[in-house]
């Protein structure tokens, strides 16, 4: 497991305290995620819970106040915190209940109905680094200790990573598992999940078949999580289900469920994880993924097949599924796998982008067709360690995905989208 030193992402970052309705969190929560100069350090449901968590001072707090019954309890609170605190108000919020909630200290924005936090997160990180440096300047040491960055790695937002497609076979498995092993080759502290069922994954890493989902399913916390991880080399990993009865269960649950997919990402952001690599599967659980993820790498195979099926999967997901997740426009990413002797990279994007009507998104990686990829998983070897040309084919994916620069990716387009029934602008 990795520890605090360990962490590459965000150690200077500005750490922030979310406090409000579980959906309002989840919402607040993505919209920070893409954003390395943030990390969302605890969330908090109801005031008592908040009262705890801000002993421990975070840089912002972004309050939902909704969650206290009245003004009074909330201004009490408010005037007891000393960093940049962002406020909701209800909507039925009067002018005058604005501007004494604007007059407190650590009050910097007074919203209503709505805060946009891609909007005013330039704002947020100005006013709490202006806060961090004046308590410097007044010799006072900060409460909250940050870890050192760790072997001069930079700072990168969440990945929460599907790899997906509604298309079996097509390379999702061996895409998921290389892909993860080499972010965590690169120092990023990254966890696996397979969704299998049953879950050929670890068994093509020579991992055990348990512990698994299940396992965390029925000890949904951090500890369960723990207890339920294999480790490759650095990589951890959390198998998935050992058979369909289980996988069956797992699609009925509830996406705010405490043992709901959903919610074990949660678990694995607020444990460190700065890379999450979910192997999507073809059945409705994929759905549950795509609700985590803040990006979808489509495995296409280089066919006219290849092409309908996934064009198809990305419809799927940003039409029919449109409003129930997070992954913006710029965070769909492409690998055509198993190129060969029939389409190029040229000639399945056209007929992509002619099937959807409109461009369809870049492919980023072109996978040969190798036939040591199947030999090394049948020895339970990593293809990544075992064929130059597959690692070859495969680094533009992961250069995209976890280069710092790459990192920026999503937050370049701007999106509205409903969550739960809140908007947030991605
Ligand atoms: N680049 C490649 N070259 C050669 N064989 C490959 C390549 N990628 C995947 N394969 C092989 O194709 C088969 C299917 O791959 P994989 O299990 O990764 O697909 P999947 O999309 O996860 O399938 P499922 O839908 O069943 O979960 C495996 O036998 C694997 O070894
Ligand atoms: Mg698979």
């Amino acid at each position: 497991m990795w520890n605090a030193n360990n962490l590459v992402q965000s150690a200077d970052a500005v750490t922030v305290l979310l406090a409000g309705s579980i959906p309002r969190l989840q919402a607040w929560y993505t919209a920070l995620a893409a954003d390395a100069r943030f990390r969302v350090a605890m969330q908090a449901g109801d005031p008592q819970d908040l009262r705890s968590k801000l002993v421990t001072n975070p840089d912002v707090l972004v309050l939902d106040a909704g969650i206290y019954p009245g003004p009074q309890p909330l201004i009490e609170d408010l005037t007891r915190y000393h960093g940049a605190a962002y406020v909701l108000l209800p909507m039925e919020a009067s002018r005058e209940a604005m501007d004494g909630v604007a007059q407190i200290p650590c009050v910097k924005g007074v919203y209503k109905g709505e805060i946009n936090l891609v909007a005013i997160a330039g704002e947020m990180y100005a006013a709490a680094t202006a806060q961090r440096q004046a308590r410097l300047n007044a010799g006072m040491e900060a409460l909250w200790n940050r870890p050192q960055t760790a072997g001069g790695g930079q700072p990168l937002g969440l990945r929460v990573v599907a790899v997906w497609n509604q298309a079996g076979g097509v390379g999702k498995t061996t895409v998921a598992t290389n892909l993860a092993y080499e972010a965590a080759r690169r120092g990023l502290p990254t966890l696996l999940v397979g969704m299998g069922a049953p879950d050929d994954l670890p068994l093509i890493l020579g991992l055990k078949p348990e512990p698994n989902l299940n396992h965390w399913r029925a000890n949904p916390t951090a500890e369960g999580l723990k207890l339920a991880l294999q480790k490759v080399d650095t990589l951890d990993v959390l198998a998935g289900f050992p058979d369909v009865l289980s996988e069956a269960r797992a699609i009925t649950t509830p996406l705010d469920a405490p043992e709901s997919i959903p919610k074990l990402v949660l678990t694995a952001a607020y444990m460190g994880y700065a890379v999450i690599v979910l192997d999507a599967p073809p059945t409705a659980l994929a759905s549950a993924a795509l609700a985590a993820a803040n990006t979808l790498v489509l495995v296409a195979r280089p066919s006219l097949e290849g092409v309908m099926r996934t064009v198809e999967a990305y419809r799927t997901v940003v039409e029919r599924l449109a409003g129930e997740h997070h992954i913006p426009a710029s965070g769909v990413y492409v690998a055509l796998n198993r190129m060969g002797g029939r389409m190029s990279l040229d000639e399945w994007h056209k007929a992509a982008s002619a099937l959807l009507g409109r461009p369809f998104p870049p492919v980023v990686a072109q996978i040969p067709d190798e036939p040591k990829v199947g030999e090394a998983q049948d020895g339970r070897k990593l293809p990544l360690n075992v064929s130059e040309a597959f690692a070859r084919g495969l680094k533009p994916l992961a250069d995209a995905l976890f280069s710092p620069q790459g990192a920026q990716a999503p937050q370049n387009g701007k999106k509205q989208i409903t969550l739960f029934g809140v908007r947030v602008t991605l």
